[in-house]
């Protein structure tokens, strides 16, 4: 018979939008009578016993935050068995029946440790601004971090338009570009330099070159930090063509920020439908959304390597340019 869930558990990551999915767990647990534990800095809290009581009200005046309201931390000990043990102890002895992990590849494989391995009950909450999950069209977080990155652009173009000079804009993205790619055709960029797509650095001088003679002086060229440092690019482009440039690396100010009203939305809807999969005893999956309407994977799934399929958008940057 299925076990009646009475208290679950939440841990997270960061990035814009899961303080919002926080408050849609805990008001939707809390409308069927399920209790919430938080647990504080993520897997490194579970083994360490730090937990919080959540309520609807704790969770009032969060859902236009960046971050996470819970802390959170890198958890190296959760990789070993005791670390592991240690985990599974906390969730036993705070009474928790399930777990709702919301997070990136990191923390959704902690998940389908928790579930494959210990019988925990699990339920994943795709929540990265990489938008690296597989199996999972949007995460939260990614479209705050895109329109982070585009507004930090949009001011870098005022200063290479008036100055006509050749900005390298480097954006995060360790193994997935996906924040170069969008920010490439919002921000009407000249190229876009990806971990999925090989480049090379003479031709994207030639055409610099080339583009210079027509009277083409100001480039932007959006680098994802996993494929190139937008330094080492800078100075090749100016050996091959004579010409200045300038290096901008964006950083983590495209991890925070206030999240948009399509990260709350998911947020929200995701953060509910955790819930329901915990009731329906549908655990050991993540949430994710299919022709817009809520759905979930298998966590093992859901923590394979993403192939992002880059060629159109990169096909419609290169026309537009
Ligand atoms: O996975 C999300 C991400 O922001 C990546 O884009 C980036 O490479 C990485 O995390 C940075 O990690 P940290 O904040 O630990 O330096």
């Amino acid at each position: 018979m299925k076990k009646k869930i009475k208290r679950i558990g939440i841990l997270t990551r960061d990035c814009a939008g899961i303080n919002a999915a926080i408050r849609a767990v805990v008001r939707t647990a809390y409308s069927s009578g399920i209790k919430t534990t938080g647990i504080i800095r993520g897997y490194e809290g579970l083994i360490e016993d730090n937990t919080i009581e959540l309520t609807p009200r704790s969770v009032s005046g969060i859902i236009n935050y960046g971050g996470t309201v819970l802390k959170t931390a890198r958890a190296k000990r959760f990789r070993s068995v005791e670390g592991q043990k240690q985990a599974i102890k906390t969730i036993k002895s705070n009474n928790i029946d399930a777990l709702v992990a919301i997070g990136g590849n990191g923390s959704l494989t902690g998940a389908s440790i928790l579930s494959s391995k210990y019988s925990i009950p699990v339920v994943g909450v795709p929540a990265t601004i990489d938008n690296d999950i597989n199996g999972v069209a949007m995460s939260i977080g990614s479209d705050t971090s895109v329109n982070v990155a585009l507004d930090a652009l949009d001011k870098i173009r005022d200063t290479a338009t008036s100055l006509e000079r050749i900005f390298l804009v480097e954006v995060m993205g360790r193994d997935c570009g996906y924040i170069a790619l969008r920010v490439g055709l919002a921000g009407g960029c000249e190229d876009v330099i990806l971990p999925e797509k090989n480049f090379k650095i003479k031709e994207i001088s030639q055409e610099i070159v080339e583009g210079s003679i027509r009277g083409k002086m100001s480039w932007i060229i959006v680098v994802a930090e996993g494929k190139a440092k937008a330094a080492d690019l800078g100075k090749k482009i100016t050996k091959i063509t004579g010409l200045e440039t300038r290096e901008v690396v964006l950083g983590h100010i495209q991890r925070g920020g206030r999240p948009t009203a399509y990260d709350r939305m998911l947020a929200a809807r995701y953060g509910y439908y955790a819930l329901e999969l915990i009731k329906k005893g549908q655990t050991g999956r993540c949430v994710t959304l299919r022709n817009d309407k809520l759905s979930a994977i298998p966590l093992s799934k859901a923590i394979k390597k993403k192939d992002m399929e880059v060629k159109d958008y990169y096909k419609l940057i290169k026309l537009l340019t």
